[in-house]
């Protein structure tokens, strides 16, 4: 049975389009049903366009709560019956009036080891600690969202990077993107072939 994914995404769309590429080249055996974007600019927009999915622009209204939106998303994503939810680059933090949507199977990706960095600017944030002499490695993982927690769902998949001495932030940063793509579709092939 093919899986049905619904991918969030708040920008760029690479770690989308990974999964996009898995799935055309069947490197993964699910589909993608719907994007959807609180950003309206987002290129990952642009990305599912190309790929002829679904690609929804949903951004929260200026005058409704976070849990109004959460519910609003919850009711559009359900209409896809989607059989994971995928946070790739999502950027808002989910309520639990979505999540309790779909239990067990939001999916987040991280740029960042287990427990730590959670939240924004991780690779930066990793990167300066290393810079700072109090890490010598980072990394990438994939997480279930069972709660308002930021970032540290149970751990679904995870890897290490190590530093290299003398590399800029953005050669380490495009390490890490590459590996993000690499993980989050392992991931994905794993919990749809199970
Ligand atoms: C990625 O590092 C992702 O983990 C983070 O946002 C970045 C952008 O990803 N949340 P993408 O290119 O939009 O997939």
């Amino acid at each position: 049975m093919t899986a049905r994914l619904v991918v969030l995404i708040s920008g760029n769309g690479s770690n989308l389009q990974a999964i996009l590429d898995a799935c055309a080249e069947n490197r993964l055996s699910a589909m993608v049903v719907a994007v959807i974007s609180n950003r309206p600019d987002a290129y990952g927009l642009t990305r599912a366009r190309n790929a002829g999915v679904p690609a929804l622009s949903f951004p929260k209204r200026p005058d409704e709560s976070r849990q109004e939106y959460d519910a609003r998303l919850a009711e559009l994503v359900a209409g896809f019956q989607p059989d994971y939810v995928v946070l790739a680059g999502w950027m808002r933090l989910l309520s639990s009036v979505f999540l309790n949507a779909f239990p067990n199977r939001v999916i987040n990706l991280h740029p960042a080891l287990p427990g730590a960095f959670p939240g924004t600017h991780a690779i930066e944030r990793a990167y300066a600690a290393w810079q700072a002499g109090q890490v010598d490695r980072s990394g990438v993982m994939v997480h279930l969202v069972p709660d308002e927690g930021v970032d540290n769902g149970p751990v679904l998949a995870s890897e290490e990077i190590f530093f290299q001495p003398g590399e800029t932030l953005e050669a380490f940063e495009a390490r890490v993107h590459a590996l993000e793509h690499r993980l989050l579709v392992e991931t994905l092939q794993r919990l749809t072939s199970a």
